[in-house]
């Protein structure tokens, strides 16, 4: 069960050269976090492992980048992102994130593998900019409709902009 957590306006900022992972089961479940999932989100490995990785999601995230991720993946891609999360205590830490398929020894898909870098400053003010915008739609078209209104307003935006989504993100 996702436990409700108080977000504080507090950023905890990553090292230049720190790596976050984790690897989830097929359907989002923990399977493995690294040290620096542990010290950054500062959950202990047992409170995360088994549990769905919506753990770190912060209500500042819209739904739309969620189904984008899950969309992506499941046609088999990478999926590449700027993902605000949540810590234990309610603090905040903005990745770049890298999502791929994680296979066995035999070479079967059980699951996925996720690769989390600091992002940079100038990163992180757009891609703001522009969630700030998803999460308001989100909110005027309500839970049913809002993953995919949002997704709709996301590439009408980045047409405009005359590019796509990866893009966009690998860009900044
Ligand atoms: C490998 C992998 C890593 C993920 N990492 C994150 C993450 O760092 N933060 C996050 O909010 N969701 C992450 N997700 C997505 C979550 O599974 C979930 O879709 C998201 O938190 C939205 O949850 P909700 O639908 O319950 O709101 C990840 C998913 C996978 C497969």
């Amino acid at each position: 069960m996702k436990l409700k957590i108080s977000p504080t306006q507090n950023e905890i900022v990553l090292g230049p050269e720190e790596i976050i992972v984790s690897k989830t089961d097929l359907t989002g479940r923990i399977t493995y976090v690294n040290r620096a999932f542990m010290r950054i989100a500062d959950f202990p490995e047992e409170n995360v492992l088994g549990v769905q990785h919506n753990i770190v999601r912060h209500p500042d995230m819209p739904r739309g980048v969620f189904k984008l991720l899950w969309d992506t993946l499941q046609k088999k891609r990478e999926f590449f992102g700027y993902v605000k999360n949540i810590t234990a205590n309610g603090d905040y830490y903005w990745v770049f994130a890298n999502i791929t398929p994680d296979m066995d020894f035999h070479g079967k898909h059980i699951g996925y593998f996720s690769v989390r870098r600091k992002p940079s400053q100038q990163a992180i003010s757009t891609v703001r900019d522009v969630y700030r915008e998803m999460l308001a739609l989100e909110g005027r078209v309500g839970v049913a409709n809002a993953p995919t209104a949002s997704i709709e307003f996301l590439n009408a935006r980045l047409k405009e902009l005359g590019t796509t989504y990866d893009r966009f993100v690998l860009s900044l």
